[in-house]
């Protein structure tokens, strides 16, 4: 592939969509041809999956739920991901395994190895090149500490308990896949955070 694959990954109020936005304005700044999408969802039919799966008046198994996110992901990554790598394109993808891997595996309790096994036709062999993963508690999230509560969807309305499993789960996959996922804990400046993700993108070689 041509180009180059990075996604973003954490627990809920972390801070993640405002570091998206700023990624966003810095390739622009940059001049350099970055797709931005986000999962589950990215393609007509992919969003649709995701409007099952965040609907709070449903309820699907664990199982279902991550074979779901699962077919999702395929036909994102051969509609939309895959291609724009085929021309070059650099990809940011809000969210991708690592979610399936902490959510589903760990908090949903199927097992990290089941999720891989069944992610491992869904993903067709397109794994990221870089992680950023934004290390930060979800009991003590920015949006935690400004009070706010919002449960939009299905996930935003589960346990502390099943966020904190989740949080587990993005650390043990930081210490599965060191060369992969690089951690990075916020601070409360926005922009030194920025700042930290743009170097690891450097470090990378995707971005001079
Ligand atoms: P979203 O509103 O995009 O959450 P956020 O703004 O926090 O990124 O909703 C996506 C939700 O789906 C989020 O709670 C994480 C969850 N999810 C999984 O459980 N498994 C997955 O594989 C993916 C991609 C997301």
């Amino acid at each position: 592939m041509k180009g180059k694959f990075i996604t973003v990954e954490g627990c809920e109020g972390v801070g993640k969509s405002t570091q998206l936005r700023l990624l966003k304005d810095f390739f622009e700044r940059e001049g350099i041809d970055a797709l931005f999408t986000r999962e589950p969802g990215g393609t007509p039919v992919a969003e649709r999956i995701r409007e099952i799966l965040l609907d709070k008046k449903l309820s699907v198994s664990p199982i279902i739920e991550a074979e779901l996110f699962a077919v999702a992901r395929n036909e994102h990554i051969n509609n939309l991901i895959k291609p724009a790598l085929e021309e070059g394109k650099v990809v940011i993808c809000d969210r991708y395994i690592d979610s399936s891997l902490a959510y589903q595996g760990v908090a949903r309790n199927l097992g990290i190895d089941r999720v891989y096994d069944i992610n491992s036709y869904a993903r067709d062999n397109c794994m990221p090149d870089l992680t950023i993963f934004i290390d930060m508690d979800p009991a003590h999230s920015w949006r935690k500490q400004r009070g706010t509560v919002i449960l939009n969807d299905r996930m935003e309305g589960e346990s502390n308990e099943f966020h904190a499993l989740c949080y587990k789960g993005f650390k043990e996959m930081c210490k599965r896949e060191p060369h992969r996922i690089v951690a990075i804990v916020p601070s409360e400046d926005k922009n030194a955070t920025h700042e930290a993700i743009v170097n690891e993108i450097k470090k990378k070689g995707i971005v001079c």
